[in-house]
């Protein structure tokens, strides 16, 4: 039978803040992710070990994850794109790591200095050094159907990233619409390229807004057996290296979507409302 349990990967606290205008202030950051772990998420993507040069709005995550209080059963998640963000993340108490790779060869080369080989050479040491600390490791793939600088992505490349992640190790694969530019059909096609190389179960969803597509985008991967679709709270989000890149989907809206199609999430409709309105607080303060 297949599923009706879909778990939402709440990714507002890193990629929703990475993207502020403003320097959202540490204490900020820690009601939110305390807000969220009331609400019944299994997995918090808290903050990110990168270079406070290329993206200084989560340079205090160290100083996030000490002051936030951690609800048991709940995994505090830390993006690492080397070995230096792998010991910050460690030290800091991160519960998971995540390494982030793209299908694109401009989105990479903006995002992380680096070509897709050269990228997944750096992460392969991370992926090493968390098997042997027993640390759990996600993988991103961004601009799985469109980059801001390449145009339309060939499925191919990102069933072969996405492969390249699940050799080194990865858990699970989150494919990311990193500028919610892909239409639904592309999404149908990266998917069937994909789940020829890793089952469904090891995939999980990640769609911008950009073009108000999410939701068609997240129906298209649960026709497809995916059950795992990361979600910032208040459409929090954007990436500063894809320029035009809205928030990630609202949290709450694919709450409502999943649960309208008979889906449970296991979260707190009400305490993920109130976990929104501190999203947006943060997000229109002056
Ligand atoms: P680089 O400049 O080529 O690296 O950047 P480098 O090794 O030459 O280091 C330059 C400086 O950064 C050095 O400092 C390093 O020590 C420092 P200096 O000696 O000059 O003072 N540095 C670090 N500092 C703190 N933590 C670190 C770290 N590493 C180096 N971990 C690098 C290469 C990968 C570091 C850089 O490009 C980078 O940090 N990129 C991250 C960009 C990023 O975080 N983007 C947003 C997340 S991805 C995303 O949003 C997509 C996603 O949501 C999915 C989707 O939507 O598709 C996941
Ligand atoms: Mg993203």
């Amino acid at each position: 039978m297949v599923s009706d349990a879909v778990e939402i990967f709440e990714v507002g606290p890193r990629d929703g803040l990475q993207n502020e205008a403003r320097d959202v202030p540490t204490d900020e950051k820690v009601a939110l992710v305390d807000a969220l772990s009331a609400s019944g998420f299994r997995r918090i993507e808290v903050g990110s070990f990168v270079s406070p040069r290329w993206v200084p709005r989560m340079a205090d995550s160290g100083d996030v994850f000490a002051a936030i209080r951690r609800a048991p059963g709940v995994r505090y998640a830390a993006l690492t794109p080397n070995m230096k963000g792998y010991a910050a993340a460690r030290a800091a108490g991160a519960d998971e790591v995540a390494i982030f790779a793209s299908a694109s060869e401009g989105f990479s080369k903006a995002n992380l200095n680096a070509t897709i080989e050269e990228s997944l050479t750096r992460f392969a040491p991370v992926a090493e050094a968390a098997r042997a600390d027993g640390v759990p490791v996600r993988g991103y793939v961004s601009c799985v159907v469109e980059c801001p600088y390449d145009g339309a992505v060939d499925p191919a490349d990102t069933a072969r990233v996405a492969a390249a992640l699940r050799d080194m190790g990865c858990y699970e694969i989150s494919l990311g619409d990193t500028i919610g530019r892909g239409a639904p059909e592309a999404v149908d096609a990266m998917l069937a390229a994909v789940l020829d190389e890793i089952p469904a179960g090891r995939l999980a969803g990640h769609f911008h807004d950009t073009g108000g597509r999410a939701l068609a985008n997240v129906d298209v991967s649960l026709a497809r057996g995916l059950r795992v679709f990361d979600a910032a709270v208040g459409g929090l989000g954007g990436c500063p290296y894809a320029p035009g890149a809205a928030g990630n989907v609202a949290t709450e809206a694919l709450l409502a979507h999943l649960e309208a199609a008979g889906y449970r999430t296991g979260l707190d409709t009400d305490a993920v409302a109130r976990a929104a309105g501190l999203a947006r607080a943060i997000r229109s303060a002056p």
